[in-house]
């Protein structure tokens, strides 16, 4: 059974490099005795070049959290995925709601999702809807988030693509909010449909799906072992060592 995979967002903290380099020791430290679980963590920009220098665990790797469509140019405040590469930066968020709150549409990020993926970078694509009504009317919604990244992607492109699931709404919650496993399980469903219209059975299957929203060590088990999710998008709760190596313990008994 392949790993399952985790993503630890530490979004626009913690404020000092060397704050940082002490919680990404300290989860890299416990990490290395462990298996069945694959780790990024996707600190802001500024602190890669000093973290790179600690990563010494393939099971850990780096992550940013936003980059470019260009690679160099006139882009006043971008990064772009040639200038992160150096600092053995492998992944990127992209889409993630609280840069789509600042303005980012669908077509924006399809066009950082298929420059990222020329570059060699493995994509963690989010979507979620910002509310969910009984009409259902949130399906529509991930589907257009989705086909607007898919629609201009090669079949070849899709081993460099993961998608997290993260409904807004529960972003930044306690973990009796997030949302319940069996909706986690319908989603899922509705996001390998529509990656199997485009691009077949067998690499839809591939792609891994993962969830976010609200992740904690109480609620992470259950959404692997019965949420359908090959991994997990970790917010708050990855800039606590102890409470992320509580989620990895909890979920690889679990897979
Ligand atoms: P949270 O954040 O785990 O703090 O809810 C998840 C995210 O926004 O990626």
């Amino acid at each position: 059974m392949s790993n399952v995979i985790l993503i630890a967002n530490w979004k626009m903290n913690p404020k000092t490099s060397v704050e940082a380099k002490k919680i990404f020791s300290g989860i890299q430290k416990d990490l290395v005795k462990m298996n069945g679980v694959d780790v990024c963590i996707c600190a802001p920009t500024i602190f890669l070049p000093e973290l790179s220098k600690l990563l010494k665990s393939k099971k850990v790797s780096l992550g940013v959290q936003d980059v470019f469509y260009e690679g160099t140019g006139a882009y006043t405040g971008q990064t772009s995925p040639e200038m992160v590469k150096p600092f053995k930066v492998t992944h990127t968020i992209l889409g993630h709601s609280e840069r789509r709150e600042l303005g980012e549409s669908n077509e924006f990020v399809a066009r950082k999702v298929h420059y990222a993926v020329s570059k060699g970078m493995t994509v963690v694509l989010c979507v979620g809807e910002r509310e969910r009504t009984d009409e259902g009317g949130y399906f529509t919604f991930i589907r257009d988030e989705l086909e607007a990244v898919l629609s201009g992607m090669k079949r070849a492109d899709l081993k460099k693509i993961m998608i997290a699931y993260e409904p807004i709404w529960a972003i930044g919650k306690r973990a009796e909010e997030a949302l319940d496993v069996t909706s986690l399980y319908e989603m899922v469903l509705f996001i390998r449909k529509i990656l199997t219209e485009h691009f077949g059975r067998a690499p839809a299957q591939k792609v891994p799906i993962l969830y976010g929203a609200a992740v904690k060590v109480d609620n992470a088990p259950q959404f692997i072992a019965e949420g359908g999710v090959n991994g997990l998008l970790v917010g708050s709760a990855s800039l606590d060592p102890k409470q992320f190596i509580g989620i990895s313990k909890a979920i690889v008994t679990k897979k």
